[in-house]
Parts: structure tokens; sequence; C-alpha cells
């Protein structure tokens, strides 16, 4: 039976490389690329087909960081499928990154530099800010938009008899210090990319234990670093240049560095092809590269905490409620002023 995959941020970088590898495996697949960008996403389509002709490839608009794009692109989905085997949540934002350069030099001739650059623990930080429905930026593209997308997809994504997936593309940034519980959006900190990534292992959890029984299995993956349009923003891409033989030379002695799209989509690949029995949902499925630059996948425990995970999942459908009563009251609006205009007319 064909298989229907949806990936988000399917335009460039690792949602690329994925569909691509995805394409590869499995050519009779239905393959929707979700895209905020639909002039890319024209691009990443023409793209697949010049080495895969025969492809089902369909484009669809998403703008995973505006509540009315997700609802409607949802709207769309289930229209076009009967239901969805793999939804890839991989799109994701670093707005406004900035460098701490004196740790970032420190770091990089010190015994702790692959670590620096795995975790990017005390270099990195961002500036957020909110987004036309007044959410946080980084939280509503990398979490809560995606968040909604499954809700409003869970008659395709839970259905008797069959098992759905949903894959997130997290990071070893997801750190459990920059995140709080009473700040889920991140409003007040300067981390709002390791905090969403880390809501999102912990929502991955909540989404296992509520929604296995219905046939819904989540996983949470770590492409490694990849270069893409992501690092690229994150310093100008002349140092990366500079760089980029210390790069390589350190990945000889880690794993982490996947460097290539292609390598960074290795465990969003590797999930396609398991069986959700056997995934461990407390873990994190890593990209790693081996030193003759074999790419592979292994499983690390994440810092799972099923009370976190449990708080997490709530507050988001507590701001789902909140996000869809503003919604309905701005339609009534709306349509009340439509209503006006075309009596006065
Ligand atoms: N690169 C790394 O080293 C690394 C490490 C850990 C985790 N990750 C994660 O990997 C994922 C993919 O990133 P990447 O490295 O491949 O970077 P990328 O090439 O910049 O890809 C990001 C994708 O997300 C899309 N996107 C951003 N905001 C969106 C929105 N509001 N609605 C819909 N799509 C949106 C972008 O589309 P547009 O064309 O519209 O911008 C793009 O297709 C991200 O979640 C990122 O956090 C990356």
């Amino acid at each position: 039976m064909e298989r229907v995959v949806v990936v988000t941020g399917a335009n460039s970088g690792i949602g690329l490389a994925l569909c691509e590898r995805l394409l590869t495996d499995d050519s009779q697949l239905r393959l929707c690329l979700a895209c905020r960008n639909m002039q890319r996403a024209e691009a990443a389509r023409s793209a697949l087909l010049a080495s895969h002709a025969d492809a089902r490839v369909d484009l669809l608009h998403l703008d995973v960081g505006s509540v009315q794009s997700v609802l409607a692109a949802a709207q769309e989905v289930k229209a076009r499928y009967s239901r969805v085997d793999f939804l890839y949540l991989n799109a994701g934002i670093m707005p406004n990154p900035q460098v701490n350069v004196k740790a970032f030099f420190k770091g990089l001739f010190s015994r702790n530099v692959i670590n620096m650059f795995a975790t990017a623990e005390g270099l990195l930080t961002q500036q957020d800010g909110l987004n036309s429905d007044g959410l946080q930026e980084v939280f509503a593209t990398n979490l809560f938009g995606h968040f909604l997308l499954i809700r409003e997809l869970e008659p395709l994504l839970c259905q008797a008899g069959h098992v759905s997936r949903v894959v997130w593309t997290s990071s070893s940034n997801a750190r459990r210090s920059a995140f709080s519980i009473e700040d889920v959006q991140h409003r007040n900190g300067t981390e709002p990319y390791s905090s969403s990534k880390y809501a999102a292992d912990m929502l991955s959890l909540a989404l296992n234990r509520h929604k296995n029984s219905q046939g819904l299995f989540s996983s949470v993956t770590c492409p490694g670093l990849v270069m893409t349009n992501l690092t690229y923003g994150i310093l100008p891409s002349c140092f990366w240049t500079l760089i980029m033989p210390i790069m390589w030379l350190i990945r000889i002695f880690t794993n982490t560095f996947t460097l290539t799209p292609h390598n960074g989509a290795e465990s969003l690949h590797w999930l396609f092809l398991q069986k959700p029995e056997s995934l461990d949902p407390r873990a994190k499925y890593h990209s790693l590269v081996s030193g003759l630059g074999t790419s592979y996948t292994q499983a690390r425990q994440m810092d799972a905490d099923e009370g976190m995970s449990q708080a997490v999942y709530s507050e988001l459908l507590e701001l789902e409620k909140v996000v869809r009563r503003k919604l309905a009251v701005k339609n009534a609006e709306k349509e009340a002023h439509g209503q006006y205009l075309s009596e006065i007319e």
C-alpha cells in the first residue's frame, strides 16, 4: 500500500536531504513537502523529480509559525489523504543568534571543543520576538505549530488498526537548564531555541504515553552538526569557510560532526525503516558519522522526566484552548465587519 509521508521544512537542508533518501528507498511513496516558502518548495520538488522522475511529490503551503496557516494546511491534508503514515516535524528556526566570541575562541583551542560544537552550551543565545498570534516566534515555530498540526491531524494519525509515526528533528542543544515550565514560551530567557527543543523532547514522551494505544508513535532525533542555512545564519559564511578545515579534522575524532544534510538526515531516515514497537520512547536517535565518513544511527537516553513531560503536554493543551478561543473571536469579528460592509453598500 502507498505510504503518505509529510515533511515540514522540506525545501532545504536536512528536510530536503531526508526527502531524497526516502524516495531512494521507496519510489511508491506519496511525499508531501510542507513548506512556508513555495518558490523554494517548487525548486526542491524539481530537484527531487530530477533524480526520481516517477515519484509522487506534492506541495503544501504551511507556515508552522502561524496558527491560521497550520489550521488551513491541516484541512488541506485531511482533504487530500485518508491517512498519514509519517509526519516529520522538521521545520525550525534560530533567529538572531549571538555567539559569545570570547567563549568560542577559548573553546576552539580547548579539550571542550567537540562538546562546544555539539551542544553550543554557554556559546549561543538568540533574540526572539512575538509573532502575529502574540506567541514567541521560536516556540511557535519549533514546537507549538507542530503540536497544533498533530492535534488537527489526529483523525488521520490515530486510526484503529493502523500505525502512524511522528518524528521530531530535535537537537543536542535541547537542554533542561534552558527550559522552565513557568515560562514555556521562553519569554524571559535568551535561549529560546534550546528551550523549544527540550520541550519538543518532553512532548514526544507525553505523546507516546497518551497516544501509543491509539496507534500513534513519536520519536526524537538529533542530526548532529550540519552545515545548512540554519548554521550559516549563526556565523558569517566566510568564517565557516575559514574554520572548515579544522571542522573536518575534528570530525576524525568525534562522531557528531555529520556536516552534510545527507548525513544529518541519517537518523530521520533510519527511523523510517524501523518498527515502532522496537523503539525506545525515552531515547533520542542521533545521526552520527564514523572517522571513515560512514553515517549511522545511535540511540542515546534523553534527559527524560515523566512529570515534566506531562506538565509540558498539559500546558500546550491549555494554550491550544486559548489560541482557538482567540481565533474564534477574531473570525466572528471579521464576519460581523463583512456583514456590516455588505449592509451599507
Ligand atoms: N543544522 C544543524 O546543525 C542542526 C542541528 C540540530 C538540529 N537542527 C534542526 O534541524 C531542522 C532543519 O534545519 P536545517 O539545519 O536543515 O536548516 P534549514 O536548511 O534552515 O531548514 C529549516 C527549514 O525549516 C523551514 N521553516 C522555518 N520556519 C518555518 C515556518 N514558520 N514554517 C514552515 N517552515 C519553516 C525553512 O523554510 P523556509 O525556506 O521557509 O525558511 C527550512 O525549510 C531544524 O528543526 C533545526 O532546528 C539542525
